[in-house]
C-alpha cells in the first residue's frame, strides 16, 4: 500500500473506546467483580477493541485494583482510568494504569452553563483555567491524554471552542465531546464537529471522539453522524448499557460501519465475531438481559418467522438478511450434544461459542454439563452458555447453595429447607412464605440475616419446553447499594436461591466501595 493510501487509511480508520466497565457500570444495579472484570477485559482485547476504559481509580479501592489489573494482563488495547479535574484523581488514575503497555489518563470538566452554576458553581474563567492545569498535569504523568466536555452539546460554542483550543494547547491528543443527557440529534452533533474541527486551532493534531447517552434512543445514530462531522473515536459500551438509558451500544456502531461502508467508509479494528460472546457475557454478569429485538445481539435478530420471509430465506439468504449470524458470531448450529458427548467435543463447542477455559474450569463445567444432559433430553448453544457464565459468576461466591428442598401446592404455607456454606461453613434453616419463592427467599433471610431489599425478580426460559433451565435474575438494594445476581438451573428454585445468593455476594463485595463525591470537582485547583 503507498503511503498516500496509508494515510487514507488512517484517516478513515475508527478507534473503537469501550466503556462497558466504566459507564456501563454506573447503570443502576449493573456491578461487576474483579474477576467479571478481567475476564470481560480479555474477552474485549481478544474482540481488538482500541481502548479499554476499565474504571474510575478515584471512586474506591475496588475500582482502583481493577483498573491497575486490568493494566497489568493488557497488552493490544490502550488502558484508560477517567479521572476528575482534580490533582488527587489524575494522580490516583496515573498510579492505576500505570503496570500497562499503553495507558491513557482521561480527564473531564463540565463546560454546559446549566453544570458550571449549580454543579461546579465556578465561572467560566474559572473552567477554563482548570482545563489547562488538569491536562497539563496529566500530561506531565502520561502521554495519552483524553479530557471531555462534560454536557458538551448543552455548551455554548464559542466557550466550546475555547475550552477545547485549551485542551489541545495542554497536551490532549483525544478531544471527547459527550453527549451526556442525550440531548442532540445527528445533524447537530455533526455540526459541532464539523464547527470545532474547521475552526480551533490545533484540531487537526488531535483525535475528536463522540460519546452519546441514549436518551432519546439517538445515541447510535448521532455517534454515527459525529463520525460523519470527522470524529474518529467513537465511547461505547456493550448491549448499550451505562447511565440513565445506557450509551451507545457497540455492536450496532461496529456492524452500522461495516455493513453500510458504501454510505460511512470508515473502518474499524473490531473482530465482529467475538460480538455475541461479549454480549452475552455482559449480560451475565451485570443481570441486564437482552431483548429480544435488540439489533444484532437480541435472540430475535437474526429469527425469520413468517412463512413469505422463511420462504425468501431458502431461495437466497440476501432477501431478508443483511448480515449473516456468523459475522457477529453466533454458531450456525445451535443442537448440541446430550449425556453421550464427550470432552474434546465439549471443549470445541465453547470454543465456537467464544470460551476458553483453563482447565479446572474446563473440568467443572464439563461435569455440571453432564448433569444437565442428565435432567435434559437436549441441550442448545444458550444451555451452555448459561451452565458457563454461571459457573464463571458463582466461582468466587463465599456463600454458595448445598441443599435445597421445597414444599409448594394448593394447600399453604409453603415451606423451604434450606443448607447454605458461608466460607465454608455450614448454615441451614427452615421458613415458610407465601408461595415458595417467598418461602425460599425467607430462609436465605435465616442462614444470612440482612437488611436488603428486593428491588427485581425474573425468570426467563433459557430454551424451549417443559425442560428448559430457568435463568433468574435477582436485584437487592441496601443503604443505597444495589446488587445484581444470577443463576440458571432446570429447577426454578433452585435458580432462585442461587440467584439471591449470588445477588447477597455482590452486595457485600459492593460494600467494601464507597462512591465519589462529584461535587468535588476541580475543588484541588
Ligand atoms: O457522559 C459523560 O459526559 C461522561 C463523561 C465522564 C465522559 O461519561
Ligand atoms: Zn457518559
Amino acid at each position: 500500500m503507498s503511503t498516500e493510501n496509508n494515510t487514507a487509511a488512517e484517516r478513515d480508520r475508527v478507534i473503537v473506546f469501550d466503556t462497558t466497565m466504566r459507564d456501563g457500570e454506573q447503570s443502576p444495579g449493573a456491578s461487576m467483580s474483579l474477576d467479571e472484570k478481567l475476564e470481560l477485559a480479555k474477552i474485549l482485547e481478544e474482540m481488538r477493541v482500541d481502548v479499554i476504559e476499565a474504571g474510575f481509580p478515584i471512586a474506591s479501592n475496588g475500582d482502583f485494583e481493577a483498573v491497575r489489573q486490568i493494566a497489568e494482563i493488557v497488552s493490544e488495547s490502550v488502558v484508560c482510568g477517567l479521572a476528575r479535574a482534580a490533582p488527587g484523581d489524575i494522580e490516583r488514575c496515573a498510579e492505576a494504569i500505570r503496570p500497562a503497555k499503553r495507558g491513557r489518563i482521561h480527564t473531564f470538566l463540565s463546560t454546559s452553563p446549566v453544570h458550571m452554576k449549580y454543579k461546579l458553581q465556578m465561572e467560566p474563567e474559572a473552567v477554563l483555567e482548570a482545563v489547562t492545569r488538569s491536562v497539563s498535569l496529566a500530561r506531565n504523568l502520561c502521554d495519552d491524554v483524553e479530557w471531555s466536555a462534560e454536557d458538551a452539546t448543552r455548551t455554548e460554542r464559542d466557550f466550546l471552542r475555547r475550552c477545547v483550543e485549551a485542551a489541545i494547547r495542554a497536551g490532549a491528543k483525544t478531544i471527547n465531546i459527550p453527549d451526556t443527557v442525550g440531548y442532540t440529534y445527528p445533524t447537530e452533533y455533526a455540526d459541532i464537529f464539523r464547527d470545532l474541527i474547521e475552526n480551533v486551532p490545533g484540531a487537526d493534531g488531535a483525535i475528536f471522539s463522540t460519546h452519546c447517552h441514549n436518551d432519546l434512543g439517538l445515541a447510535v445514530a448521532n455517534s454515527l453522524a459525529g463520525v460523519q462531522g470527522g470524529a474518529r473515536q467513537v465511547e461505547v459500551a456493550i448491549n448499550g448499557i451505562g447511565e440513565r438509558a445506557g450509551n451507545a451500544a457497540l455492536e450496532e456502531i461496529v456492524m452500522a460501519l461495516k455493513v453500510r461502508g458504501d454510505r460511512l467508509p470508515y473502518q474499524t479494528g473490531v473482530d465482529t465475531t467475538h460480538i455475541t460472546r461479549a454480549s452475552r457475557y455482559v449480560s451475565a454478569i451485570t443481570g441486564f438481559p437482552v431483548q429480544f429485538n435488540k439489533a444484532i445481539v437480541g435472540k430475535n435478530a437474526f429469527a425469520h418467522e413468517s412463512g413469505i420471509h422463511q420462504d425468501g430465506m431458502l431461495k437466497h439468504r440476501g432477501t431478508y438478511e443483511i448480515m449473516t449470524p456468523e459475522d457477529v458470531g453466533q454458531g450456525s448450529t445451535n443442537l448440541v450434544m446430550g449425556k453421550h458427548s464427550g470432552r474434546h467435543a465439549f471443549r470445541e463447542k465453547l470454543k465456537e461459542l467464544g470460551y476458553e477455559l483453563g482447565q479446572n474450569a474446563l473440568n467443572e463445567a464439563f461435569q455440571r454439563f453432564k448433569d444437565l444432559a442428565d435432567k435434559k433430553k437436549h441441550v442448545y448453544d444458550d444451555d451452555l452458555v448459561a451452565l458457563v457464565d454461571d459457573a464463571l459468576a458463582h466461582g468466587t461466591d463465599r456463600i454458595q447453595v448445598k441443599h435445597l428442598r421445597v414444599v409448594a401446592g394448593t394447600d399453604g404455607p409453603q415451606e423451604a429447607d434450606l443448607t447454605v456454606t458461608v466460607d465454608g461453613e455450614e448454615r441451614a434453616a427452615k421458613a415458610t412464605g407465601d408461595g415458595p419463592v417467598d418461602a425460599v427467599f425467607n430462609a436465605i433471610h435465616e442462614v444470612v440475616p440482612h437488611t436488603a431489599v428486593l428491588r427485581l425478580f425474573q425468570v426467563h426460559a433459557v430454551t424451549e419446553g417443559t425442560d428448559a433451565q430457568a435463568q433468574v435474575s435477582v436485584r437487592l438494594e441496601e443503604d443505597g447499594r444495589i446488587a445484581t445476581g444470577q443463576a440458571a438451573d432446570t429447577d426454578t428454585l433452585t435458580a432462585s436461591a442461587k440467584a439471591y445468593v449470588n445477588a447477597l455476594n455482590n452486595l457485600f463485595a459492593r460494600k467494601e466501595k464507597s462512591a465519589p463525591d462529584a461535587t468535588k470537582v476541580a475543588s484541588g485547583f
